[in-house]
């Protein structure tokens, strides 16, 4: 595996397997890389000639200045996760190196954008389509792959290369989770060991929704349940649950509304000072 700092040698490496037709898969990571990601890469592995790794902490989708210092970085250990995997390239660029200029590129995500973490984090999605429009045209890879825990940012970049018109595959990839049923996350390893023990209660009570659907009670009344279980656990306290269209994102006040792609309950629930996200579908 080569460790690729430049935009100038990703090109170089790339240009000859591209015209040589070979398929280039690419996972856009911020690093601190656990299993999940891994589940991803060994996907890209399976289904690509060359696979591309990108860590980059991407400080234009970070609101909060504070969750951007207190990122985890850990660059040794993801590399040697990435050699292991068989990645061709992790590509770790710096900051000035993928933003000479400031990116002041405003995109028209439309309403995909504009609910749940749209709503909660001004800017975060702008910040999301600026860097992966860039490792995009960067890389220009046949498939990208992304975690469906961050299920509406795969609805946001889906409209990104709409928009953009990049000839990509979006491949979205099942949620990774520790036996306990926690979704694995860059962020988990911020939890104390009490917020650790009590976290795994947000997927154990996703996972009983469904179920309150089959009874018949409306999406409105599953969100007060959910809502009401989660926040009865010491140390967790909800931010957001809703139940919106698996595809457009929009919130649905009845089952019946939502399209083909069916429904989705996206949650965002506080953790002490930890921020942690999980989703299930209906
Ligand atoms: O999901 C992430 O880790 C990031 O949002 C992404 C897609 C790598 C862009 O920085």
């Amino acid at each position: 595996m080569e460790v690729i700092e430049t935009t100038s040698r990703l090109a170089e490496v790339l240009d000859g397997p591209r015209r040589s037709g070979k398929t280039i898969g690419l996972v856009p990571t911020m690093g601190a890389l656990h299993a999940g990601h891994k589940s991803l890469v060994d996907r890209a592995r399976r289904e690509c000639d060359i696979v591309v790794v990108s860590v980059f902490v991407n400080p234009t989708q970070f609101n909060n200045p504070e969750d951007l210092r207190t990122y985890p970085r850990t660059e040794e250990a993801d590399c040697a996760l990435l050699e292991a995997a068989g990645v061709d390239y992790a590509f770790v660029p710096t900051v000035e190196e993928v933003y000479p200029e400031p990116d002041t590129r405003v995109f028209d995500l439309g309403s995909v954008a504009e609910v749940m973490e749209g709503a909660m984090r001004p800017g975060h999605f702008n910040g999301v389509a600026q860097i992966v429009s860039k490792l995009f045209a960067m890389t220009q890879p046949t498939r990208a792959y992304f975690g469906e825990k961050d299920f509406q940012q795969i609805a946001v970049i889906r409209r990104m290369v709409e928009l953009e018109g990049f000839d990509i595959e979006i491949v979205d990839c099942p949620i990774k989770r520790e036996d306990d049923g926690l979704a694995l996350s860059s962020r988990n390893v911020r939890l104390t060991p009490e917020g650790r023990a009590i976290a795994p209660e947000i997927h154990r009570t996703l996972a009983k929704s469904p179920a309150m659907k089959e009874s018949g009670m409306t999406p409105a009344e599953v969100k007060a349940e959910v809502i009401r279980m989660i926040d009865a656990n010491d140390g967790l306290k909800t931010e957001y649950f809703e139940i919106a269209d698996a595809l457009t994102m929009q919130p649905i006040s009845r089952w019946e509304d939502a399209g083909k792609h069916g429904a989705v309950g996206c949650v965002t629930v506080f953790c002490g000072d930890v921020r942690l996200i999980d989703n299930i579908k209906y």
